[in-house]
């Protein structure tokens, strides 16, 4: 696996693999690398696409009480991670290289950022897109793999792609899980043990849903009155929230039609977790 840390040496690197044909598939991450990230990788591999994954800890998507200097940079462990999962480069810049001085454009997608995570982080999803498109023009890659973790990260995304005619494939994988059902993330290193062990409630509160949907309740906003109250039972936990959506344009639902998307924010501490399910209603 090759490495670079310059947006120079990136576009030399993507630009010989082109030449010899190769379809160019991007993984961006912010580093602290785990299962979740290796099976976008994977799947970028399967697909017969040079991958470039890139690490960088975005600084613009951290509000100012966040953990941005905290975030875990692991970089020699990311690096091998990245290569046993079949990565051809691994792109790891600078924040000077990313922001030069006097930066001052941002890219932001209307309406989709302020509900669920949007509230709580005001001006996280714009510190997103503006990097992610940055990142796509840096790599310039025909296909992009996210995560389905990440669900509003990821529809706001797809909006942004399609609304600016970015030329680039979206493909969203599904969120891979620990064996106790917690949905993996870098944060989850945060957790003291007794956390860590009351964690997968989360997911368990999600199936609870999904199964009362699938036994035929409808009503949005008992059922989400009703995994709130599961969510709010879990041990240490504090409910940020649990909202049923319309699985494009994240707009409350009355009854439940189609496919919806239940997605929750919860803390234990301070450690922030998110999860979601998409539940179809037949
Ligand atoms: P990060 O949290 O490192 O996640 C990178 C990618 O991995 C995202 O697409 C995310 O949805 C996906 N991912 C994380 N945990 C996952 C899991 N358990 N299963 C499947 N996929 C998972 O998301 C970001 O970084 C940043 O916001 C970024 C897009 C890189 C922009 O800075």
């Amino acid at each position: 696996m090759e490495t670079a840390t310059t947006i120079v040496q990136v576009r030399q690197k993507v630009s010989l693999a082109r030449k010899e044909g190769k379809t160019i598939g991007f993984v961006p991450t912010m580093g602290a690398l785990h299962e979740g990230h290796a099976s976008l990788i994977r799947t970028a591999r399967e697909r017969d696409c040079f991958t470039v994954v890139s690490l960088f800890v975005n600084p613009k998507q951290f509000g100012p009480r966040e953990d941005f200097h905290l975030y875990p940079r692991p970089l020699q462990a990311d690096l091998r991670l990245c290569e046993t999962a079949g990565a051809a480069l691994a792109f790891h810049p600078s924040a000077e290289e990313i922001y030069p001085l006097g930066f001052q454009t941002s890219v932001e997608v209307e309406g989709l950022g302020e509900a669920l995570c949007g509230r709580a982080r005001p001006g996280h999803f714009r510190g997103v897109t503006t990097v992610v498109l940055k990142l796509f023009n840096q790599v310039l890659p025909d296909i992009a793999f996210f995560g389905q973790k990440d669900a509003q990260q990821a529809l706001i995304l797809r909006k942004m792609v399609r609304d600016l005619d970015v030329p680039v494939e979206m493909v969203i994988c599904p969120t891979v899980r620990e064996t106790d059902g917690l949905a993996m993330s870098s944060r989850n290193r945060y957790l003291s043990p007794l956390e860590r062990e009351r964690a997968p409630g989360i997911y368990q509160a999600l199936l609870e849903l999904k199964q009362e949907i699938v036994q035929g309740a409808r009503d949005a906003s008992e059922l989400a009155g009703r995994l709130r109250q599961r969510l709010k039972a879990i041990p240490g936990a504090e409910l940020d929230y649990a909202d049923l959506m319309d699985t494009r344009t994240l707009a409350p639902v009355g009854r439940l039609q189609g496919e919806i998307l239940a997605a929750v924010a919860v803390r234990f501490g301070s450690t922030r977790l998110i999860d979601n399910l998409l539940v179809q209603a037949p």
